[in-house]
């Protein structure tokens, strides 16, 4: 079911600071920001050759990853993204084995336009899961 590794995403405070950091110092290749209201985040994606760094600075007032970073001020780890092929059936494959999909268990739609779904992280181990349709 699981394919590749898409991304990992990194909650970071200051999302300017932080794409200068992977550009200028560690010499990355470091897309534009994307506002992603619907997500409560702007992203920036920074193109490793085998997988992609998710930035993303919290958007507006309700935001998902506003009490993360209350949690860790100087930003962290925040989730890993695994593609699959065919995310209903991926989901329902997961909810008959007794993992939790957040939200109301149907995709939204993510930031590279394609089908995403999150999965709880006490079910794996700490880590907060996004599957993506690819
Ligand atoms: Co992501």
């Amino acid at each position: 079911m699981l394919g590749r590794l898409n991304h990992v995403a990194l909650a970071v405070p200051d999302l300017a600071a932080a794409a200068a950091a992977y550009r200028d110092t560690l010499g990355a290749r470091v897309g534009e920001p994307q506002a992603l209201p619907e997500h409560g985040v702007t992203v920036v994606f920074v193109d490793v050759g085998n997988t992609k760094i998710e930035l993303l600075e919290p958007l507006g007032d309700t935001s998902p990853i506003a009490a993360f970073l209350e949690k860790n001020p100087s930003g962290g780890m925040h989730h890993v993204c695994y593609e699959v092929d065919d995310i209903l059936a991926a989901r329902d494959h997961l909810k008959q084995s007794g993992a939790r999909v957040l939200g109301d268990g149907n995709p939204k739609i993510g930031a590279h336009g394609k089908p995403v779904l999150f999965l709880h992280p006490k079910d794996f181990f700490g880590t907060l899961v996004e599957l993506e349709q690819v």
